[in-house]
């Protein structure tokens, strides 16, 4: 969940004291002798900090990652969104000498709050130079990695689990095994985001350390093959051993805790107030705005503050809202006591005077605070920041919706004065003031409310609902609701009399949690019957209604009539249409038959989570003729990977003199910039300057990215020209004070004399907004648009499709290091999928000879696309200012400006008329295609191909078509995964769809009646067509059929739906036919003294494992000269990072072939290694025999060769 917040931070110097370099735990020697000062004291990793000063608003992630060597934990959205900064955080009690440890997001932990605890990282798991640990092995074994930048949050959520499970008494699983399950390690990284791997071999990594694991249900992996038994198999796997587990909380830290190690909190302008009263004290001496009452702080997650706070005070310190206490009454909550903690007892509540219908009242409160952002945000957030942030804010709260359905009170403290409310009269409320504080919630003990009947026949309901775009895993929900009824059955009937209920909606674009008073009483005493419900449903339509301006309202209506339906709908008469037996995949019987209760069916589940993953089994079948290649070996790098030692542009670190940056983009579509002011004049403390087109040298250009279409300028000159536009870079200190201080700059706009902006592709048509695209780009008509027109039988005429923008959401943002180097040089690290391109921009930017930059870019956090153009900027804005201040300039873009300024995937709109014979033939597609291109060229033009050659997949008949290419007042758009393909092949699916659903066929067969035949691609795909026997995809198309058993489970699906009436199942199989592009690409293969090779390729890791394919096939390729011994030459071969200097023409990292055309270079540049090594390698056989690599290689002293690109390009059908 990603949200356009601004950030605000103060910014204080820090200075950090790593007393003692230890590990493991070992107690330090001066350990316990410097608790005297006050100091805020920690430890990571085994280490000891000891801050006698820090900013009270730095977080965790932002110490960790600027003031120690720990950079594993991530910066991704900084909102507690993603897990990619995942820490664990361990708490000592010396009372009960017992340690507890939660996982954490770093981003959003204040550093204050972590005083006395323990932090463990991945690398303090296990890194490169002590051996990795277990966890790193198996997500590196089971292929879990790609880009790796989401991978140590990962492991640290899986090691989180871990941990607890070990402290069970479950039974001592055999080795390689630990206590986890594969339900509690398949959990353990729901939330943790990975936008390249996939989720299966996370899962199955995760799922190896459980020990009611099935072997068998693990996925494709290097550790074992196929044929290998279950016991090979299991023999394996890395070795966990639990008796030589990391401890996370070091001895030295205990001693120091038992000890009294004193927090001077004050200093930091941290309160830690420890009673009521001291809290009152605090809040009188309170003078306005500058105090943050703080629990966890994860509420900044979703509302970050944008002015600085003079004080904090922690809540968490007070016994009276830490406490969690159960009685007759009820359960009475502390506000500071966290979501996990009430989880935990809720499930647990078995013990005291509830009657077993409250408990399972209690119990679905557990499971569906279990859904409520993840493990690492609920280990810490509060009942009591949720509820404030719902009152004074209108979070759309989960824990407001269903607290309001039990009837609930609160105790709130306002000044001296205590009150009791009710959770209602809470919400309804004004919001809250800064004095005053939630001490408590209560959830009542039904049994002691005294609303329920004295009737003895009765029946309790409680059932909590929730809609959000993932069940599990940091998804706010599109509505929440609870319902609580008591029903009984009629003596008379057989009908079910509704005696009271009491519900609840919420989040659904509501200010707060609604109690639906009407529904209540209109249902209060009424025999449910499908009338009854019916009536009700629409008062539910009438009630939850959302506000102007909320995404999806007939959505979000419409679901509460579907949850209000279903939680009655089985206690209705069985006799009716609507219990037909069949409701909902489960069979219901009559519920109140022979007076006997039976409760709603969801009831029978109360601790049903939806199934997270199905089972699958991968086999592949390899060939030993080109070994290595194609062997599942592990990704070069995914070790380090996982423990966060790899590196990337963010993790290098800062040079001496070091500024940040952060862009100023424009709020205007199109406007005259007048004026660009910082909000404290002339600069604010630690700002060192702001730079815009106008410190663009005079021979350099206003320049940003440029492609073979166009240029981009970097920053707006004297008008801007879309909304997102880079005005100026603001340049700082710390990321953070840049951040500050452009969020806060002013842009002073114009309007005169300006057209209004063009802000639709309608607008543009209509003003002739077009950007050209070549001749070669346009693509061809195919047949006779009329003729097939006139022999259809059946037409949609001009029906319309609209397709969106998306992001790329790469888990690094765009980010640059730029260091200004002598004589008028300067070296960028760049993460960009072109290193190449940008080189160029930045010496036509400042206006240099090209050799006289050098952008290095080793390894980028996932791309997508977007680090090809829109990464250039990033990198040019660094050089320019590193250049013009002489001094190293980075940046690192937070996730609100990357999703602002970088453009995405070009938005769409489609008319279509479609002509079409009766069994679904298509006859002829006519097309009109709008495509947003955005402000800016970019490289717009090749989307026009791509969608054609997407859609081209069927067998349209005849085709004709009209694309435009829009120019239009918006960020300029670029290529993403499969730019224009993806929406071809929408399109044409959407058509297939269409046409099925008109005639009501299947729509397979509607597929499988328009696929190519091999002349039908031939006029489709003019010269990529291949020969007849390459035309695999109908033989695909059968054989699917076939593996999968699709007609078989179409009887099964219809079965399924044919006894379901509410639950219905779809199955499809969606051909595509894509068109390959071999882009030429360089290459260079070193062999050293020693026998090692060293290798330098165009193409750019990204994630999909280019480096790891390349390495094989230099393996394959120099094996050919056939050494004794060179059998290991895999391990011999590092691939190296891109350096612009070393490796000319490097090209652009797209389009799905950059590996393979990597591979091929370094194939050809090997066999020129091979043809040169050969005769000496023959004559030393002659003389020894034998003759081993190394020895061969120590004769010549090294060799390397080089391959240039390719001069064409390769089309392949
Ligand atoms: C990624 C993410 C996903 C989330 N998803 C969900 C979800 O699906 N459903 C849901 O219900 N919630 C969700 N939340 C919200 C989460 O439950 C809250 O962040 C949390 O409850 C706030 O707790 P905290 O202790 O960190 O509060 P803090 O951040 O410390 O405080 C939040 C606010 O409340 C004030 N405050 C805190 N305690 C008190 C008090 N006792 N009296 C007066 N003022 C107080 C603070 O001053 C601050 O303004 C999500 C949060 C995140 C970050
Ligand atoms: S959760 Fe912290 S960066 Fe995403
Ligand atoms: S590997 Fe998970 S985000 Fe790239």
């Amino acid at each position: 969940m990603i949200r356009y917040l601004t950030f605000a931070l103060n910014c204080y110097p820090t200075m950090a004291i790593r007393l003692v370099s230890q590990t493991r735990g070992v107690l330090s020697k001066m350990g316990g002798t410097q608790t005297a000062t006050g100091n805020l004291v920690f430890a990571v990793n085994g280490e000891r900090f000891e801050l006698p000063t820090i900013d009270p608003s730095t977080t965790l992630l932002e110490f960790l990652r600027s003031h120690t060597p720990f950079k594993s934990v991530k910066l991704s959205c900084g909102e507690g969104g993603c897990g990619a900064c995942v820490a664990l955080l361990s708490k000592y009690d010396p009372v009960l000498d017992k340690v507890e440890d939660f996982t954490v997001s770093s981003c959003l932990t204040l550093l204050c709050s972590v005083n006395r605890c323990s932090i463990t990282t991945s690398e303090g798991l296990g890194n490169s130079r002590n051996g990795f640990h277990a966890i790193h092995k198996r997500f590196t074994g089971f292929h879990a990695s790609q880009c790796g930048y989401c991978t140590p949050g990962m492991c640290v959520s899986l090691f989180g689990a871990l941990v607890n499970a070990e402290k069970t008494n479950r039974l001592e699983p055999p080795p390689p095994f630990s206590k986890l399950t594969v339900f509690e390690a398949e959990k353990a990284v729901a939330g943790n985001i990975c936008r390249c791997t996939g989720y299966r071999p996370i899962a199955d990594a995760c799922k190896s350390l459980a020990a009611d694991v099935d072997i068998e249900d693990l996925g494709l992996n290097s550790f074992w093959r196929k044929e290998h038994s279950k016991e090979e198999k299991i023999s394996k796997l890395p070795v966990y051993d639990r008796n030589d587990e990391v401890c996370t909380f070091p001895e030295f830290l205990k001693m120091e805790i038992r000890s009294g190690i004193s927090f001077d909190s004050k200093r930091y302008n941290w309160y830690t107030p420890a009673s009521v009263e001291e809290l009152q004290n605090l809040l009188n001496f309170d003078e306005g705005t500058g105090t943050k009452i703080v629990v966890s702080n994860t509420g900044m997650g979703y509302y970050k503050e944008l002015e600085p706070y003079d004080r904090y005070i922690d809540l968490k310190h007070i016994p009276e809202l830490s406490m969690l206490r159960i009685d007759q009454t009820g359960v009475e909550i502390g506000a500071a006591v966290t979501i996990s903690k009430i989880i935990e007892t809720l499930k647990n509540e078995n013990q005291h005077e509830f009657r077993p219908t409250d408990r399972i009242i209690l119990q679905k409160l557990a499971n569906h605070m279990e859904k409520i952002a993840t493990g690492f945000i609920r280990s810490t957030a509060s009942v009591g920041g949720n509820l404030v942030m719902a009152q004074r804010k209108y979070f759309p709260s989960d824990i407001a919706a269903i607290l309001l359905a039990v009837d609930s009170t609160v105790d709130i403290m306002s000044g001296h004065q205590f009150k009791k409310i009710t959770l209602e009269e809470f919400l309804e409320g004004p919001p809250l003031d800064s004095n005053s504080i939630l001490i408590s919630v209560k959830i009542p003990n039904w049994a002691s409310v005294g609303k329920l009947s004295p009737e003895n026949n009765t029946t309790l309901l409680f059932e909590t609902y929730r809609a959000s775009p993932r069940p599990l895993g940091n998804a706010l929900p599109y509505l929440n609701a609870a319902f609580l009824a008591e029903v009984s059955p009629t003596k008379t009937s057989d009908g079910v009399l509704v005696n009271h209920c009491q519900m609840a909606f919420g989040a659904y674009g509501t200010k707060h949690a609604i109690r639906a008073r009407t529904i209540e009483k209109f249902l209060t005493g009424k025999l449910l019957s499908s009338d009854v419900l019916y009536k009700a449903i629409k008062l539910v339509r009438a009630a939850v209604v959302p506000e102007d301006g909320t995404a999806n309202p007939a959505y979000r209506s419409s679901l509460a009539a579907g949850f209000l339906f279903e939680f009655f709908s089985s206690l209705i008469d069985s006799g009716t249409e609507i219990s037909n037996g069949f409701s909902n995949g489960y069979t219901s019987t009559s519920l109140f038959k022979h007076s006997k209760p039976v409760q709603n069916n969801n009831q029978h589940y109360p601790n049903k989570i939806p199934t997270m993953l199905s089972s699958g089994k991968q086999v592949l079948q390899l060939s030993k003729s080109y070994n290595p290649v194609g062997e599942p070996i592990t990704k070069s790098g995914a070790a380090i990977q996982a423990s966060g030692e790899a590196v990337y542009v963010d993790d290098i670190p800062s040079p001496v003199n070091c500024l940040h940056g952060a862009f100023i983009y424009s709020r205007k579509p199109l406007a005259w910039v007048k004026s660009i002011k910082l909000n404290q004049k002339p600069f604010p403390d630690g700002v060192a300057a702001v730079i815009s087109s106008k410190d663009i040298p005079d021979h350099g250009k206003n320049v940003g990215s440029r492609t073979g279409f166009g240029a981009e300028p970097l920053f707006a000159d004297d008008q801007t020209h879309c909304a997102g536009q880079r005005v100026a870079l603001v340049v700082a200190d710390t990321q953070k004070l840049a951040d500050m201080a452009a969020n806060s700059a002013v842009v002073s706009y114009g309007m005169e004399n300006l057209e209004p902006p063009i802000l639709s592709v309608e607008e543009a048509v209509k003003r002739s907004s077009f950007f050209d695209v070549p001749p070669f780009f346009r693509g061809k008509p195919v047949g006779d648009i009329s003729k097939g027109m006139d022999e259809a039988d059946n037409k949609i005429v001009s029906a319309e499709i609209r397709l969106g923008s998306q992001y790329y959401f790469y888990m690094e943002t765009q980010t640059a290091l730029a260091i200004a180097d002598e004589d008028n040089c300067i070296v960028v690290y760049s993460s960009v999928q072109c290193p190449e391109y940008a080189h160029g921009v930045i010496a036509k930017c400042l206006g240099v000879p090209a050799h006289n930059v050098r952008v290095i870019t080793r390894r980028v956090g996932g791309g997508f696309g977007g680090k090809a153009m829109h990464a250039m900027p990033i990198a040019t804005a660094c050089a320019l200012a590193a250049q013009k201040l002489q001094r190293p300039v980075r940046m690192y873009l937070n996730r609100k400006t990357d999703m602002i300024v970088t453009g995405g995937r070009h938005p769409m709109k489609i008319t279509y008329t479609v002509g079409f014979k009766s069994d679904g033939k298509i006859t002829a597609l006519q097309l009109e295609i709008l495509i947003d291109a955005g402000i800016a060229i970019d490289v717009s033009p090749i989307i026009v191909p791509n969608v054609l050659n997407g859609l081209k997949k069927y067998d349209w008949g005849a085709l004709s078509f009209d694309i435009k290419l829009c120019k239009t007042n918006s960020t300029s758009k670029s290529a993403m995964r499969a730019p224009g393909e993806v929406q071809g092949s929408y399109i044409a699916e959407a058509i297939i769809e269409r046409v099925a659903s008109t005639l009501s066929l299947e729509v397979d067969s509607v597929r499988n009646v328009n696929l190519h035949t091999y002349n039908s691609l031939k006029s489709f795909y003019e010269g990529s067509a291949g020969e007849p026997v390459e035309y695999t995809l109908p033989s695909i198309w059968d054989q699917l059929a076939v593996s999968s058993s699709f007609n078989q489970r179409i009887e099964m699906m219809n079965e399924f739906n044919r006894r379901n009436k509410w639950k219905k199942r779809g199955i499809s199989r969606v051909p595509i036919v894509h068109e390959v592009l071999l882009r030429p690409t360089p290459g260079k293969v070193s062999i050293l003294n020693d026998g090692s090779v060293v290798v330098e390729v165009g193409g750019i890791e990204l994630g999909q494992g280019l480096w790891t394919k390349v390495k094989q096939m230099v393996a394959y390729a120099l094996s050919l000269i056939q050494c004794n011994g060179d059998g290991d030459l895999l391990d011999k071969v590092r691939v190296i990072q891109a350096d612009t200097l070393s490796l000319i023409q490097g090209g652009l990292t797209a389009g799905s072939t950059t590996s393979e055309s990597s591979c091929e270079v370094v194939r050809l540049c090997c066999n020129i290694l091979v043809e040169r090594l050969t005769t000496l390698k023959e004559k030393l056989q002659k003389q020894t025999g034998n003759v081993q690599w190394e020895t061969l290689i120590s004769k010549i002293s090294g060799v390397h060769a080089k391959c240039e690109p390719i001069s064409e390009f390769l089309l392949y059908p």
